[in-house]
């Protein structure tokens, strides 16, 4: 369903009641999903997300950071803030504020988007649209994208914690085994997960120049290989200068898990926006293979 232009407020409405629901069985009621175009989504996401492929003109240069929710991108995105600021590390926002307050979310903040806009020549903006939902104009203007991705296994332990809390649901009230077989069946924020990523791998394969591909566990692994070829690909390459000064190293320590998630405001502060999710939600276990502890050996 592709709508010519900006649909109004009614019109929207009405295109909303009409989608497939779907209310998460292990939820208890408490988390419902839309199906729009193909992807699961929250309906106040979706209220922001029509009007913004319609209405939304990107303009070359700005950088989109696209990923499926739970994949790393509150560290992709303080990264990235922290590149492009750097130099100034510790009165940096970040010690400060949540990284989804330093860069905006395009199906949350549309509206704070367009108005900078006007301030500043190009934008990074967070999205968790598929490919094929992005708005045309990030596609025609050739903006670049860099993509998050991570073990499904751990994207599902993570997505099932963070909606259950969401939902304010413990572990008892929500069988973990239910949240895994809807999101095997596809039925999840932004599912299928497959889809999801298959979009924009294809989408690399075809434009490479325009789409980095980042994997969570190799940026854990060696994050100084990652990070420099983030700040090259998003244009703020490090010089041989900064790369002697340790700015990359204090660049991974001011965004590595550890200290972010011991900042006051990311363990006690609640996040703008109209969920109102705690902050601390963002910041979990960030471990690789916490799925071990969640999946038999079936799974
Ligand atoms: P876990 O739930 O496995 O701990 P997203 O940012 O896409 O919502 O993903 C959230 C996951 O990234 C959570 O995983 C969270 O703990 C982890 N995470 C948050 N900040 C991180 C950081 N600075 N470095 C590495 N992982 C981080």
């Amino acid at each position: 369903t592709k709508l010519a232009s900006p649909p109004a407020a009614a019109d929207l409405e009405e295109m909303l009641n009409s989608l497939p629901q779907h209310t998460c069985s292990w939820s208890k009621g408490k988390y419902t999903l839309h199906k729009y175009q193909g992807f699961w989504s929250h309906r106040k996401l979706l209220e922001v997300a029509i009007p913004a492929q319609q209405s939304f003109k990107a303009r070359p240069g700005d950088v989109f950071l696209c990923s499926y929710p739970k994949s790393g991108t509150t560290w992709l995105k303080a990264l990235v803030y922290a590149i492009i600021t750097r130099g100034k590390f510790d009165k940096s926002p970040l010690l400060t504020t949540l990284p989804h307050n330093c860069l905006p979310f395009l199906e949350k903040e549309l509206e704070q988007i367009v108005a900078n806009q006007k301030n500043s020549c190009f934008a990074h903006v967070a999205t968790h649209l598929p490919y094929h939902s992005l708005p045309e104009s990030i596609l025609a203007s050739n903006c670049k994208m860099v993509y998050i991705y991570r073990n499904v296994k751990d994207v599902i332990v993570s997505y099932y914690h963070f909606s259950r809390e969401i939902a304010k649901l413990t572990m008892e009230d929500a069988p973990f085994e239910e949240a895994f077989n809807e999101f095997y069946q596809g039925i999840s924020l932004y599912g299928p997960y497959w889809d999801h990523i298959l979009g924009y791998w294809r989408a690399s394969l075809e434009r490479p120049d325009i789409i980095l591909f980042l994997k969570y566990e190799d940026m854990k692994k060696d994050p100084t290989i990652h990070l420099k070829r983030l700040a090259e690909f998003i244009g703020y390459p490090f010089t041989i200068e900064e790369e002697k000064a340790g700015v990359i190293q204090s660049i991974i320590n001011l965004c590595s898990f550890e200290n972010l998630s011991n900042l006051e405001v990311n363990k006690s502060g609640c996040s703008n926006g109209f969920f109102g999710i705690e902050n601390r939600l963002y910041f979990r276990k960030a471990k690789e293979g916490d799925w071990k502890n969640y999946f038999t050996d079936e799974g």
